[in-house]
């Protein structure tokens, strides 16, 4: 049963004119918002008050909403979706994004079905594979919990996902397909399978960890970054945090900006996300937080000079935040196996 979320929808005065706000285009023509807005709520706030916000940013211009079905929040968002509707913005103005959940590789389209359902659509603009592993874990477990029928990346089982994937867009239901949490090895072997390409892969990407030789690879494919935990994720949950984790907004390059810009230096992060070109999807239920961050997209809204930009690519710390754990199967050394880092896939 969906919380109810009570309020109307009102044009701000002083937001920012969705029309003017650059687009990606997609490799399949599709035109993405150049920043969006993330609905993890990292458990810290109810989903009427991530839905509230949606709404919030919507009246302020932002358009690309960034859901899963995991984030156990999209029939409120969904309730969201239909005041922002009801109160005037055109469907095609949004772009909304979900994604499968682990435990639903081998039923996307019941799954599919089900999120529009939830988010009161009739069609969805991007949908992801969430992970590339059918791995499921249960709310909250604890990071060294292990699922015990885990299993690796299993090539075949990734293309019968794929193929839903494929007919989703094809029924109509989705207009844009990619994947999250890839790996190149993983990545080829769907460019060299697939019979749609990913129109955009979604990755974490913060001045901490900037991933630059992937992040190039998918470019290089036609493959749209999109950027999770943007600003490095300051207020995930306790059990995502281990100790030699680096803070991008205390790091001293980014402060050194903000303090020559009169901003946060969550901003910085948003604005240097924008001008290297991934498409940040920062989470706030605050206004003053998602304004400023959808401002970020306009090129007149302040700009990281050359030099600074220089800078902050010297600052990568290869600090991955979200290492996923609780994915890993047994036999594994560690949480770097997902991740494929010596080129080949784990096995
Ligand atoms: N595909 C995936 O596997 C995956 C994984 C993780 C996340 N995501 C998506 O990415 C989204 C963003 O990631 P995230 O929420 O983990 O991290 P994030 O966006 O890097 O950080 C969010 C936090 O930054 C602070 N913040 C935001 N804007 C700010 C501003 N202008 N000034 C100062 N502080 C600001 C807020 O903290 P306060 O509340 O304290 O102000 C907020 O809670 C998620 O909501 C989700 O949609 C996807």
């Amino acid at each position: 049963m969906a919380d109810e979320l009570k309020r109307t929808f009102v044009f701000a005065e002083d937001g920012v004119d969705p029309n003017i706000i650059p687009k990606k285009t997609l490799n399949n023509g599709e035109e993405m918002p150049a920043v969006g807005i993330g609905t993890f709520g990292s458990d810290r706030f109810s989903n009427v008050e991530i839905a509230n916000a949606v709404v919030g940013a919507a009246e302020y211009g932002q358009r690309a909403i960034d859901c899963a079905s995991v984030y156990g929040n999209e029939k409120e968002i969904g309730q969201a979706f239909k005041i922002i509707l009801e109160g005037g913005v055109p469907r095609e103005e949004l772009f909304v994004t979900s994604k499968v959940w682990n435990d639903a590789h081998a039923r996307v389209i019941e799954s599919c079905k089900q999120s529009l359902a939830d988010l009161q659509l009739d069609y969805i603009d991007l949908f992801l594979v969430h992970w590339p592993f059918p791995n499921f874990h249960a709310k909250g477990v604890a990071v060294d919990s292990r699922d015990p029928n885990a299993k690796p990346y299993i090539h075949e089982d990734f293309m019968k996902t794929w193929a839903q994937m494929e007919e989703l867009v094809d029924m109509g239901l989705v207009k844009s397909i990619g994947t999250s949490n890839m790996t190149k090895p993983k990545m080829e072997l769907l460019l060299r399978d697939c019979k749609i390409k990913p129109a955009v892969t979604e990755m974490e990407l913060h001045p901490h960890f900037q991933q630059q030789e992937l992040f190039d690879y998918y470019v290089n494919e036609g493959i749209q970054p999109i950027g999770f935990c943007p600003i490095g994720s300051p207020t995930r949950p306790d059990r995502d945090k281990t100790e030699t984790d680096t803070v991008d907004i205390e790091d001293p390059v980014v402060k050194k900006i903000a303090e020559r810009l009169g901003v946060h230096p969550a901003v910085v992060c948003i604005k240097w996300a924008v001008q290297r070109g991934q498409i940040p999807i920062p989470f706030s239920v605050y206004e003053a937080e998602y304004q400023s961050n959808l401002r970020c997209a306009l090129p007149d809204y302040m700009r990281i000079t050359d030099e600074e930009m220089s800078e902050l690519a010297t600052i990568d710390k290869k600090c991955r935040l979200i290492k996923g754990q609780v994915f890993l199967w047994e036999g594994t050394a560690g949480w770097e196996d997902l991740w494929d880092e010596d080129g080949t896939i784990t096995k």
